[in-house]
This record gives structure tokens, C-alpha cells and sequence, in this order.
């Protein structure tokens, strides 16, 4: 299958241009096939939510397990009420302070979702993207938009339209490209099937943003524990994913430790003819003396750490590095997404200074 990448950014092309390209896009997800597309968080493989076709035509796409479930994109409130059973006080109140933007909720579904689409479960994961593409494309297509991130599963989640391109073309017709993301991780997924409101993955929205909206709020017990018999609730959660090629370990600990063992580990892989790649700061890139060493952003700033870490892993593997060795980072706020996301990369390769 040939796949075409539209430019949809606006150098040189007037919004009735752009216009024009979206609703040929929503026309193909209307007729049951795939395109990708930017959102605010990460690039999405998008479908037709109500159409089981379509959907299974996603985890064919990405060769995604098919007990896993996707997240419908709306764009409108009254759509939320045409697929969630019931909609709490506090969900409501979420949306109103967060969406469109990058939050997920998760409902009982009502008949009209396929169970295609909820990977066979009785609940409905939905999200209202912030990013106006995405919003504009969910109108065009019908209004519901099946879609998770747009790379083959276990791949690091996409942030531009090459990345996608690196991993589905020829396996879908259309790649809307609209430059890369603003944010460059998932969406926080919030659970309101059960009494209490429970994270289920977190993401650009950390807990404390949500809890002060909603009060009460649990996170996953199965998000914190390596016990291989506690399961995460999420079943994309449970899976090794966003993994770079090469394998990647974290170090961690006191500042200048981390820097001493990675230039140690850097320094003996490369004695043993092994490729090694370093992920460090832009405090610290100058210091690493071994290996091919790149930044991933600053500490002073940790939203250019989210923005990144998908592009620096794949960056890597276009050098074909054997191995990464990265720096890790504070759990508070936005870091817990980010160390969720490496820790997973990792598979849980950690080691202690
Ligand atoms: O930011 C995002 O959320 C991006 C953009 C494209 O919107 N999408 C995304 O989708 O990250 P995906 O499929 O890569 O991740 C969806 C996660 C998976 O871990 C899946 O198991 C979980 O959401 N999920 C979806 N529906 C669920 C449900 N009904 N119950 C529990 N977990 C669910
Ligand atoms: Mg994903």
C-alpha cells in the first residue's frame, strides 16, 4: 500500500487548503480505513471508533494484541454522552478544566461502541485532543476517532510524522504531518468505572493537577510494583513497550555517582567493541567522555525532557547503539511520567549509585 504524507502545518497554504486535505482524510476514516495524525501529546493511528472493521484494521496496522484497547477522540461534549453510560460529577468536572487537552477518561460503554474497540471490555477510554488537527479530523470523520499512538507496538511512541513514517509506511494510506508535537507524551488516563477515581497511566497531567479538582483520587497500585502478580489495570500497561533496539539501562543516584558510573559503563562497553549511547542533560552532556553522548533536555525545565525522550531513543537506533545508558530523573510532578515511560523502555533495568 502506498502511503501519503500530507503536509497540514500552514507555511505556505491557506486554511481552506488545510481544510480541504482534512476532509479528504476524514473521508478515508469514514470509509473504514486508517489515517495518522498529529495530537498535542503524541501522533495517533486513526479510525473509525464505531466501525469493529476499522478498528481491527488498527491492531493488524501495528501488530497490537488484540486484548489491548484504544482511546476514542471526540470532540464535543454531547458526543461524550452518546458512548459513556454514565458520566460522573467529578468526570465533569475534569473535562471542564481539561479538555480538549491531554487527559483520558475511562466509562462504562454504551452498546454503540464496539467491543473491537475496547479490546473486549465493557468500559470506554475517551479523550478530547487538544490539538486543533486532531479535533478537525475527529469532526471530519464522524466523531469518533479510534486511535493509539501511531507506532508498531512496543515502538517508541511517535512525536513527528517521520517517526511514523519509520514504522507504518506502507501499512496505512494517509499520514497527516503536521510538525512535531508540543508535548511529546501520553495522556493521563483517569478511570471512572468504579466508585473511586483511579490513575491508570500517568502523563503530561500529573496527580496533584487532578486531585486538586476532584479531591479523592487513587493511583494503580499495579503502576508501582515490579510483583509480577500485581497487574496493572490498563492492559497496554502491562506490556514491554516504548522500547528503543538497543538495550537501555538507567543509573541513579547523587548527581556526579551517576556521572561516574555511566562514564565507567560507557567506557567498558566500548573496550568490549560494544556501541554505547549516553542520554544526559543539557547540565551535563559535557561531562561524559565515552560513546556517542546526546541531551535530552533540561533540568531546569522538564517539559523539554517529555517533548524528547520519544525522539532520543529512536535517534539512537538509527545509530545503532547496542546499548544506552541514562541518566534518570525526580518522580515529582511531570518526572513520573517520564520515569513511568523509561523504567518501561528499561524493562526495569535500574541501577543504584
Ligand atoms: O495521548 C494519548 O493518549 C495518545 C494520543 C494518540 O491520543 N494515545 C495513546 O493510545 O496513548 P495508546 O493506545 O497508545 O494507549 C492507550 C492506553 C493503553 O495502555 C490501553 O490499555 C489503555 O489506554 N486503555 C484504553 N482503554 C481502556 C479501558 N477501557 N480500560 C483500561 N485501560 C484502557
Ligand atoms: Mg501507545
Amino acid at each position: 500500500m502506498e502511503t501519503v504524507i500530507v503536509n497540514v502545518t500552514d507555511d505556505n497554504q491557506d486554511s481552506e487548503q488545510i481544510r480541504e486535505k482534512i476532509l479528504a482524510a476524514g473521508r478515508i476514516i469514514k470509509q473504514g480505513g486508517l489515517v495518522a495524525f498529529p495530537t498535542e501529546t503524541v501522533y495517533g493511528l486513526g479510525a473509525d471508533a464505531l466501525n469493529p472493521q476499522a478498528s481491527r484494521r488498527i491492531y493488524e496496522a501495528k501488530g497490537r494484541p488484540s486484548d489491548n484497547p484504544l482511546i476514542v477522540h471526540i470532540s464535543s461534549m454531547e458526543a461524550l454522552e452518546k458512548i459513556a453510560e454514565r458520566v460522573p460529577e467529578q468526570a465533569r468536572k475534569l473535562a471542564e478544566k481539561f479538555w480538549p487537552g491531554p487527559l483520558t477518561m475511562i466509562f462504562e460503554k454504551k452498546e454503540l461502541v464496539p467491543l473491537e474497540t475496547t479490546g473486549g471490555l465493557e468500559t470506554v477510554a475517551v479523550r478530547m485532543p487538544g490539538h486543533p488537527t486532531a479535533l478537525a479530523l475527529t469532526e471530519a470523520g464522524g466523531g469518533f476517532i479510534a486511535a493509539p499512538s501511531a507506532n508498531l507496538s512496543g515502538r517508541p511512541s511517535p512525536t513527528t510524522a517521520k517517526h511514523v513514517a519509520q514504522d507504518l509506511k506502507g501499512r496505512i494510506p494517509m499520514i497527516l504531518d503536521g510538525g512535531p508535537v508540543g508535548i511529546g507524551i501520553e495522556s493521563t488516563i483517569v478511570d471512572f468505572s468504579e466508585e473511586i477515581p483511579m490513575i491508570l497511566r500517568p502523563g503530561y497531567l500529573t496527580e496533584e493537577m487532578i486531585r486538586n479538582v476532584i479531591g479523592t483520587l487513587r493511583t494503580d497500585p499495579g503502576l508501582k510494583t515490579e510483583n509480577p502478580r500485581v497487574r496493572p489495570r490498563a492492559p497496554g500497561m502491562k506490556y514491554r513497550h516504548y522500547a528503543p533496539k538497543g538495550e537501555l539501562i538507567l543509573v541513579s543516584g547523587a548527581g556526579e555517582k551517576v556521572r561516574e558510573k555511566i562514564n565507567e559503563l560507557a567506557r567498558k562497553a566500548g573496550e568490549e567493541g560494544r556501541a554505547a549511547g549516553i542520554i544526559g542533560t543539557d547540565e551535563t552532556r559535557g561531562e561524559y567522555r565515552y560513546g556517542l553522548v546526546k541531551s535530552i533536555g533540561t533540568r531546569a525545565d522538564e517539559d523539554t525532557i517529555a517533548r524528547r525522550l520519544y525522539g532520543i531513543l529512536r535517534e539512537f537506533d538509527e545509530l545503532d547503539v547496542d546499548i544506552i545508558y541514562s541518566e534518570s530523573f525526580s518522580t515529582a510532578g511531570i518526572g513520573q511520567a517520564i520515569m513511568n515511560r523509561l523504567l518501561k523502555a528499561a524493562g526495569h533495568q535500574i541501577i543504584e549509585v
